[in-house]
């Protein structure tokens, strides 16, 4: 059987890395959380001083995009990847509301993007593989063979995100995140360089009613159909 490209992009806390996870696993194919690079960028922004509440060095950053190195390992204890930062395990501290009220902003800078595209190409050079984010049906592999648009009502959404950080143990408010969500919707949407938009020929998922079995098992139908077509 040959792999194929599945593509999965969509708003801030639909379900894209849950169901991508899922689907790798499986399809035993690798799976990609091109989200989990920006957060890893903006982590190190915040921990240099580049960004905090008063200022915003993007020239500094972009200065020092060449130091700063992102991959994945497997976490043996949880059978997933976590994201490393220059051989630091960041796959708690990326996950906080703190680095998601940055994280849009440091991901509208054009060299950060092209910076981790061009790894995100490499990544997925092999096929196999199950990528989620907000551009990659649309730049990173506008030529995968099945490409998901996931969708939720932002109030649905918050509510997930709110119980997941809180169950983590991170104090917030369900506010907070319902901010934190509706804002980044508008400036992923709404930046110039890769802004977030259903391609042309993906097909949209809105999970609001969906539990996550319901949302996997449709979604593998649909990834199934796309690999017998491929081969
Ligand atoms: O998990 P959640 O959907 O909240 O966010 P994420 O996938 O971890 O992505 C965090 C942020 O990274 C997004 O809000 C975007 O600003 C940015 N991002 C992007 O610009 N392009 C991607 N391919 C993936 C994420
Ligand atoms: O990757 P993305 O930000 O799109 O979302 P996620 O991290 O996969 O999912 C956000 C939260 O929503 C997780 O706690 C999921 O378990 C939950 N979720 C759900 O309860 N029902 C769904 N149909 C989809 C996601």
């Amino acid at each position: 059987m040959q792999k194929i490209t599945i593509a999965i992009d969509g708003f801030s806390s639909t379900g894209k890395s849950t169901v991508a996870k899922q689907l790798a696993k499986h399809l035993e194919y690798i799976y990609v959380d091109s989200g989990a690079m920006y957060r890893a960028v903006t982590y190190y922004a915040m921990k240099y001083g580049f960004i905090d509440a008063t200022q915003f060095d993007v020239v500094g950053l972009v200065s020092k995009l060449h130091d700063i190195v992102v991959y994945f390992e497997l976490n043996e204890k949880t059978g997933s990847a976590d994201v490393y930062l220059n051989g630091e395990n960041i796959e708690i501290p990326i996950r906080t509301l703190e680095v998601s009220n940055y994280v849009s902003q440091v991901a509208a800078i054009p060299e950060v993007r092209y910076q981790l595209v061009k790894q995100q190409h490499k990544m997925g050079s092999e096929k196999g593989v199950v990528m989620d984010g907000r551009d990659i049906g649309t730049v990173v592999f506008p030529d995968a063979e099945l490409k998901l648009f996931m969708t939720a009502s932002a109030e649905t959404r918050a509510t997930r995100r709110y119980d997941e950080l809180t169950l983590k143990g991170d104090i917030v408010t369900y506010n907070d995140v319902l901010h934190n969500i509706e804002e980044r919707d508008y400036m992923d949407s709404n930046r110039e360089d890769s802004p977030l938009r259903k391609a042309d020929d993906a097909i949209e998922i809105d999970n609001s009613n969906l539990s996550l079995d319901e949302q996997f098992q449709k979604i593998l139908k649909l990834a199934e159909a796309a690999i017998q077509k491929n081969n």
